[in-house]
């Protein structure tokens, strides 16, 4: 990868995604911030201007392809590229269905923000990524997605991460060969907006494998789900 590092991270106006965005800055990495909220997204921005980091904002909604296309131009001419792309932006609105009551609308609005969203991403981006001399591609995973866990409730969120682990794994492969690592990752149980006030980790602990994998070594490894910094089952 290039040594002067950019990196750009989805739904970065709150919890985990304002937390990578802090930490990956700390590290002098060049960080866009993205949010579908563009006051939001430049509020959580100036936050950090003001800690002196280096940051910028540029909206995106994951869900809206000419958003996506917008912004992708908009860092290609005037920003060159990326070398890191977390994708963090994600919707849990199913906490109360079942696999017996969910209703196709709730699981194809699931999938458009968890998984075609990474997807568009990914293959937008990873051209100029391969042009820099590699990247880090990071997906925010739960073990709520784990297949070999897997029990009921939470359909739509429980087969949106299945498939964006799914996802993690093709990329990788099709992906070898380029120094573009893909993993995905949980962050634990994190006090946030989607996790609750009664979740056991802190933004900070949440963002630390987050961290990790986007600053894996040109040889690490790619195709892993992993928490804790450490690999997890499937
Ligand atoms: N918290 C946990 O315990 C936990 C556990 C496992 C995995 N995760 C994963 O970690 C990631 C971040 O979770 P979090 O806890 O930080 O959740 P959060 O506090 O609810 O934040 C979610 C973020 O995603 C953004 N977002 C949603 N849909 C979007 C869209 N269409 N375009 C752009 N941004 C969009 C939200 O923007 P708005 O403010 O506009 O809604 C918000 O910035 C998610 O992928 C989640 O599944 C979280």
């Amino acid at each position: 990868m290039t040594k002067e590092k950019k990196a750009l991270v989805t739904g970065a106006n709150r919890g985990l995604g304002l937390e990578i965005s802090r930490q990956l800055a700390r590290l002098g990495i060049e960080t866009m911030l993205t949010a579908r909220n563009t006051p939001e997204g430049e509020a959580a921005t100036l936050g950090l201007l003001k800690e002196n980091l280096p940051v910028r904002f540029h909206p995106l909604d994951v869900t809206d392809e000419d958003s996506i296309r917008h912004l992708v131009a908009e860092v290609e001419q005037n920003w060159g590229g990326i070398d890191i792309l977390v994708n963090n932006a994600g919707i849990f609105i199913d906490k109360d269905k079942t696999a017996l009551n969910v209703n196709s609308d709730l699981i194809r609005s699931t999938m458009e923000s968890n998984v075609l969203g990474p997807l568009r991403l990914c293959q937008l981006f990873f051209p100029a990524m391969k042009k820099r001399g590699g990247g880090r591609i990071v997906n925010l995973s739960s073990t709520m997605g784990q297949i070999s866990r897997i029990s009921g409730g939470f359909p739509a969120y429980r087969i949106s991460k299945i498939a964006l682990n799914a996802l993690t794994l093709m990329l990788a492969h099709e992906l070898r060969g380029t120094n573009i690592l893909v993993n995905a990752v949980c962050p634990g149980w994190v006090k946030t907006d989607m996790g609750g006030p009664e979740a056991d980790r802190t933004v900070e602990q949440g963002a630390d494998t987050v961290i990790f994998l986007c600053t894996l070594p040109d040889n690490g490894p790619s195709g892993g789900f992993f928490q804790n910094r450490k690999p997890i089952p499937w």
